[in-house]
């Protein structure tokens, strides 16, 4: 459990906090995403929203922004930080912040129940599968995406 004085807090992520959020994102998915890849992406104008506890990574949103519409790629909490709503703000933040959007999109495992919970309880609604989206587990099996969207205007 976390101490009361602990201080969350939010603030936008830049190519210094990569080795951090390269840790987290390791530590949380099964399919992680290399520094080389998350420089890139931060270099090609991925947005990172990041989320620390005591100066601490313990959350991060990765979005791409075209024209009107964002796409959020990864949002990750560390396991002992769940629950807490940090996801929620994070999205929250992000929402109020993309004055000129229309609508956020992203796409999540078939089985993740607690990030379609997640995006369920913040507005998004599920419209629309993509078929043996991800790449092949161990017994090369696909799974589906759950594609979700929250218009914004
Ligand atoms: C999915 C994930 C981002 C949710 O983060 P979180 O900070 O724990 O979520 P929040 O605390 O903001 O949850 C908000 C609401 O979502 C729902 N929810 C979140 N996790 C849930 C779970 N495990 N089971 C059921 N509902 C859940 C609940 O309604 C919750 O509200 P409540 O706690 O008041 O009941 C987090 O579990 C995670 O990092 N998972 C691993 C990475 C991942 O799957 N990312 C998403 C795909 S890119």
């Amino acid at each position: 459990m976390h101490g009361i004085d602990e201080q969350i807090t939010l603030r936008t992520g830049n190519t210094e906090d990569i080795e951090a959020v390269y840790k987290l994102n390791r530590a949380v998915f099964s399919e992680c995403w290399s520094r080389t890849s998350l420089y890139s992406a931060l270099e090609s104008g991925y947005d990172l929203l990041l989320c620390e506890s005591n100066g601490t990574l313990t959350a991060y949103l990765l979005s791409l922004t075209i024209l009107d519409e964002v796409q959020i790629m990864q949002i990750a909490v560390s396991s002992d930080y769940r629950r807490q709503r940090l996801a929620s703000r994070m999205t929250e933040s992000f929402m109020n912040a993309a004055t000129d959007i229309a609508a956020i999109t992203l796409e999540v495992r078939l089985s993740n129940n607690a990030a379609r919970a997640c995006y369920a309880h913040l507005g998004f609604e599920e419209v629309g599968y993509r078929k043996s989206y991800y790449a092949p587990d161990a017994s090369g099996n696909r799974e589906d995406a759950v594609l979700m969207t929250k218009n914004v205007k």
